[in-house]
């Protein structure tokens, strides 16, 4: 697989290649400040490129973020036939003309911890007839179970066949018609899968309790620019209609605003003063309700938001939830954040079952931080998803200290960063590799905005 930067461009960056295995030695103590741009989305970038599977001529997808995920979707499209080349400066082209059915074992050797593989079901079920997916992986936040997206495939016509080595799909004679899906949860991966099934599918779909992430307006968006023709409600109902065939797309990806909050968190952690080039105020707002709460200062401009503490950091109390609520992917940076305020602050994390793990090497550094495993569970709240619900009280203010500690998962890795990018003292922040999967140029960014590492490994 030929990564995502050229050989050429890996020369010019700073920036070294990180193996998974490679640890970070960080002396903290001192604030982050300058700048950093975000690009686009890995949650958007991802899908638009399978997306481009579906087209019948090229698709040009810009401001792509030079990720592993970015890399394993990639390599994924290759083993499929798909022609990706790489432009230079975030463009991909990506050529669809020669794709062909792989084999699981292929699929599985490229799909690494990635579940970007269950999406490219509905286009390969259109192309070929057929699609299998290996065991997935992801970040190890809870089960991920993708029963909502199979029962989607099915009630398009699939048949899913468990095998030992994956799950084999195939479409019936005649292929995939439309369907009347109610998904249980506004679950973005089963949204995207009906989107990027039912845009090629017979007839119309019509789907309710939908996930309405920007990320998932933009898929929209680029399906619309192929010829899809799709609209939705405001309560969560989407409405696509098949058509026969798709074209090509050109499409600039929505910014990353996971990335974004992430900087922002640190800002707050380290008492620093970030510019975040790219960032946009409409898909953050809840975000920037909650920093505010939190003792946070932002000024929206033009090009982007700068993020500092506005004054003393105070304790808030915060429910992660889809869109347009609290996301979960945002919680964690703001945790070591909330180390630093003064009184308790409450995280319930309503989406992951396991997302608050991370929270024992934060206290490993000196926090006083105490997870709940059943959460604050009310018989009023809005999704049945109360057994999986995990909330952490947090006590501060806590200085925290210097520690070896390892990466768990993408979020909780930025996170042990910058708590250690916090701490007094030497950290060592190990299996660094993960944080790649969605951070880019990680440590170019973190030496631009001054802090205090070296790699090892
Ligand atoms: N779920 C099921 N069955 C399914 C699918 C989901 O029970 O078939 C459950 C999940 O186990 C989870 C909840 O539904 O408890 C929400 O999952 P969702 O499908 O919404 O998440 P996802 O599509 O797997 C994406 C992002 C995550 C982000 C979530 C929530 C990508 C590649 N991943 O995951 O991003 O946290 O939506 O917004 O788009 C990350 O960037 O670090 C990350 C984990």
């Amino acid at each position: 697989m030929k990564p995502l930067v050229s050989a050429s461009d890996a020369a010019n960056s700073t920036e070294p290649a990180a193996a998974p295995g490679q640890a970070l030695v960080i002396r903290g103590g001192r604030p982050l400040t300058g700048r950093v741009d975000v690009k686009g989305a890995k949650n958007l970038a991802t899908k638009a490129m399978v997306a481009a599977l579906l087209g019948e001529s090229e698709s040009v997808l810009r401001d792509v973020p030079e990720i592993s995920d970015v890399n394993v979707v990639r390599s994924l499209l290759e083993v499929h036939g798909v022609r990706v080349d790489d432009e230079g400066d975030g463009v991909l082209r990506l050529d669809p003309s020669g794709a062909v059915s792989a084999h699981m074992e292929e699929i599985d050797a490229h799909a690494g911890a990635s579940r970007i593989p269950i999406l490219f079901c509905g286009p390969l079920l259109h192309l070929l007839g057929e699609a299998f997916i290996p065991d997935l992986g992801g970040c190890r936040i809870g089960d991920r179970p993708i029963d909502f997206h199979l029962d989607a495939l099915r009630s398009f016509g699939a048949v899913v066949e468990k095998l030992p080595s994956g799950i084999r799909l195939s479409a019936p004679e005649g292929g995939l018609t439309g369907a009347n899906i109610e998904l249980p949860y506004p679950s973005v991966g089963a949204t995207e899968q009906v989107l990027l099934t039912a845009v090629r599918a017979k007839g119309t779909t019509e789907l309710r309790n939908a996930a309405i992430e920007p990320e998932i307006m933009d898929l929209i968006a680029v399906l619309q620019k192929m010829g899809a023709i799709i609209s939705y409600e405001p309560n969560r109902v989407i409405f696509i209609e098949g058509v026969d065939r798709l074209e090509g797309y050109d499409h600039r990806c929505i910014f990353d605003r996971n990335e974004a909050a992430s900087w922002a968190c640190a800002a707050l952690a380290t008492d620093g003063d970030i510019f975040v080039a790219g960032a946009k105020q409409q898909e953050m707002l809840t975000f920037l309700n909650v920093y505010r709460k939190a003792g946070g200062s932002f000024d929206i401009q033009e090009d982007g938001i700068r993020f500092r503490r506005g004054e003393a950091l105070k304790p808030v109390v915060v429910e992660t939830d889809v869109h347009p609520g609290f996301m979960t992917d945002w919680q964690q940076p703001l945790i070591v954040a909330l180390t630093q305020a003064a009184g308790t602050s409450v995280v319930h994390e309503t989406v992951y079952e396991n997302r608050l793990g991370f929270t024992q090497a934060l206290n490993k550094m000196g926090a006083d931080i105490v997870v709940h495993p059943h959460g604050f569970a009310s018989p009023e709240r809005r999704v049945p998803r109360r057994e999986l619900e995990q909330a952490a009280v947090i006590n501060g203010p806590t200085p925290l200290h210097g520690a070896d500690v390892v990466v768990p998962d993408l979020r909780g890795g930025y996170s042990y960063v910058i708590a250690a990018l916090a701490a007094e003292g030497e950290s060592i922040v190990r299996n660094i590799g993960i944080i790649r999967r969605g951070y880019e140029k990680i440590l170019d960014k973190l030496t631009a905005l001054g802090a205090d590492f070296d790699v090892l490994g």
